[in-house]
């Protein structure tokens, strides 16, 4: 119960086994545009061409910055964890003046105080800004439709990491005004990493032609050309795509709207569950993310401890905190193919770990 890789259903466990067909036939073409239409289905865009790259999702979100930005842009990056950061720290590699937009770990970006950045910006010299929708670190999720609308007013770019989000929770590309949005294969979309997603809005596509960054693999225009000919520029990872397929069956299957209430129940049965057990959570529940869930360890219990006896007892892994956090929270994953079982079973464990450590201790 990790925040990804996530379990895999047996329908696309089964597809992975098969031998891998030709990438440039028409039967793995046919697969291929079919995801580039339910990616679409997902992000709610009609608006924003979606492109799969064989990567993880950092690739993504390199992709993202080294096709929209040249040396010298000032970009503004939201930080609320350890993936905001690394966005930045992309920027920062690509020769940007980047500056982190940061707030305390657990908690979110405040627009208010966003806008009041924004406006000191006269000039319009911010010219992209990033941010992270639900922030694995610290299971937290900024309210990603009132950032947006902060921004455009602005006039910035604004690239999103829906990474934990995108298949878990509401993301309205073409209404929010979202310019690009990356995510990745393990973890809502149910699939193991190796694919990350990329919608790419018309505004971007603007940015994009006065981009001086150095790109090749990542390269929007190489993507679009080939995705006009309803294929890939390079060898894909066609097993994975062809799994992908058999994901988004089951996802269109469930509807959108029921992924997202489940993802929310889940997330309201472990909070409450967790409470009840006495836990303190990292996050406010206004602010939490429907896909992950920080929690303090009791009085007296170290997370290591906490974390072995959940795998040697149940074999059930639980992630740790990430930098500042680390040892000082854990983290349960309810995201992609989990269901209310999966909570009822972490709840029941979560009960005999705390109980066998504090006699313990
Ligand atoms: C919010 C977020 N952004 C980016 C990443 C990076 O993705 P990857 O590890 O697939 O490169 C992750 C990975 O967990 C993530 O959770």
């Amino acid at each position: 119960m990790i925040p990804g890789p996530t379990p895999v259903p047996e329908t696309v466990l089964v597809e992975l086994a098969r031998h891998p067909i030709g990438h440039r036939s028409k039967e793995f073409s046919d697969i291929f545009m079919s995801c580039i239409e339910d990616l679409k289905w997902l992000g709610k865009t009609k608006d924003s061409d979606a492109f799969i790259y064989t990567a993880s999702g950092t690739g993504a979100m390199e992709a993202a910055i080294s096709n929209v930005i040249s040396p010298g842009d000032k970009v503004l990056s939201l930080v609320i964890g350890v993936f905001g950061k690394r966005f930045g720290q992309i920027a920062q590699t690509f020769g940007a003046d980047v500056e982190m937009f940061t707030c305390e770990m657990g908690k979110v970006i405040d627009p208010k105080l966003l806008e009041q950045r924004l406006s000191l910006d006269k000039n319009k010299e911010i010219k992209v800004v990033t941010v992270t929708h639900s922030e694995t670190s610290t299971g937290a999720a900024n309210d990603l439709e009132k950032i947006a609308k902060v921004v455009k007013n602005h006039g910035a770019l604004l690239l999103v990491d829906a990474v934990t989000s995108l298949g878990c929770m509401n993301v309205e590309i073409d209404s929010w005004g979202l310019d690009i949005v990356i995510s990745g294969s393990q973890k809502g979309f149910m699939i193991p990493p190796g694919l990350s997603f990329i919608y790419v809005s018309k505004k971007a596509w603007e940015y994009y032609k006065k981009s001086k960054c150095p790109k090749f693999y990542w390269d929007f225009g190489k993507h679009k050309k080939s995705l006009d000919d309803e294929t890939t520029p390079f060898t894909p990872n066609v097993s994975f795509i062809c799994a992908l397929k058999k994901a988004f069956e089951m996802m269109k299957k469930e509807g959108l709207e029921n992924i997202v209430k489940r993802h929310e129940c889940l997330k309201s049965n472990l909070r409450a569950g967790l409470k009840g057990l006495g836990l303190k959570l990292l996050t406010e529940d206004k602010d939490a993310s429907a896909a992950i869930t920080a929690i303090y360890p009791p009085d007296g219990v170290s997370v290591p401890d906490i974390r072995a006896a959940y795998k040697k007892d149940w074999d059930i892994t639980v992630a740790n905190g990430q930098d500042t956090l680390k040892d000082k929270i854990f983290r349960i994953g309810h995201l992609g193919f989990v269901s209310d079982r999966d909570i009822e079973m972490a709840l029941a464990v979560t009960e005999k770990v705390i109980k066998k450590l504090r006699i313990k201790s």
